[in-house]
């Protein structure tokens, strides 16, 4: 059935009756990877440079977000391959990774508008737009310069298209490095962003990392319960290539902890083990 629906979702895609299928550009396949000039605007047509980001101007009906039953304590609540207990799908707090998909694969957390500098129709969770506020404007006192958003919650529909766009671009291998399969992805929980600073420098561009904007997130966006989730030369613990821009609202109290303790990935905080594939 879940074939059928992916399938039944692809159709829709490739019809454009679907949202935009605009995938994350691959750092790897990037020809302005390692540049240190901004990337140039996208296009969305699958025969050229991937657009980085979908403009949620959602055409499908999206589920409403429904409440979900609190699992009991100590329970494998995501029953994941990887036997870990990652949490509920509605928790700031759940590990989502190749290892560890969203359950159910279609949750649909509580969703606002973000509030702070975007593409467009950004949406997030609460907690998650409130830190960005707060983040937002830190950095702007710091260094003068906003939080940009340009991709946040996308829904189980969007990430089949993101995805399935890279592997007939790339190659399975080739997308697994770079692109959640849909129900692996963290922007389904909303409590994922992908940032620049609002001078817009490297947008989707590791060359992010060396920006004012992007050292600055790097060093203090644990002060407002986010961390980058994929750093650089772990992708065989988070399985993903190094992404400046992709940041992970897991809260105060475990953004702070890694800090202090001063460990690099969210496997590693919660002793999930690796996650280099899907196993
Ligand atoms: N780019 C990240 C891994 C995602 O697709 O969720
Ligand atoms: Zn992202």
């Amino acid at each position: 059935m879940r074939r059928l629906l992916v399938a039944m979702a692809a159709v829709l895609m490739l019809t454009g009756c679907a949202e935009p299928v605009a995938p994350e550009q691959p750092e790897s396949l990037a020809p302005s990877v390692t540049s240190q000039a901004p990337t140039p605007a996208p296009s969305a047509t699958p025969s050229s440079t991937p657009t980085p980001e979908p403009v949620t101007t959602v055409s499908p009906p999206e589920p409403v977000p429904e409440p979900e039953p609190e699992p009991a304590p100590g329970t494998d609540q995501q029953g994941s391959p990887s036997g870990f207990d990652a949490g509920p799908a509605s928790s700031a707090q759940v590990l989502v990774n190749k290892r560890n998909p969203l359950q159910p694969a279609d949750h649909v957390p509580q969703l606002v508008s973000v509030s702070i500098a975007q593409d467009g129709d950004e949406r997030v969770r609460p907690e998650a737009d409130a830190a960005l506020a707060g983040l937002s404007d830190a950095m702007r006192a710091a260094i003068g310069e906003g939080v940009h958003v340009f991709s946040s919650y996308r829904s189980y529909s969007t990430q089949t298209g993101l995805y399935n766009n890279y592997v007939a671009q790339y190659g399975q291998a080739e997308a697994d490095t770079t692109s959640a399969r849909p129900g692996h992805s963290e922007h389904q929980t909303g409590l994922a962003v992908d940032v620049m600073g609002t001078g817009g420098q490297c947008r989707l561009n590791t060359c992010f990392g060396d920006t004012a904007a992007g050292r600055w997130i790097a060093e203090n966006a644990w002060q407002q319960g986010f961390i980058v989730r994929y750093p650089r030369g772990l992708e065989g613990i988070t399985g993903y290539e190094w992404e400046p821009w992709h940041l992970r609202f897991v809260g105060v109290d475990a953004a702070t902890a890694m800090h202090d303790q001063g460990i690099a990935t969210y496997e590693e905080f919660l002793g999930a083990g690796n996650a280099p594939n899907y196993g």
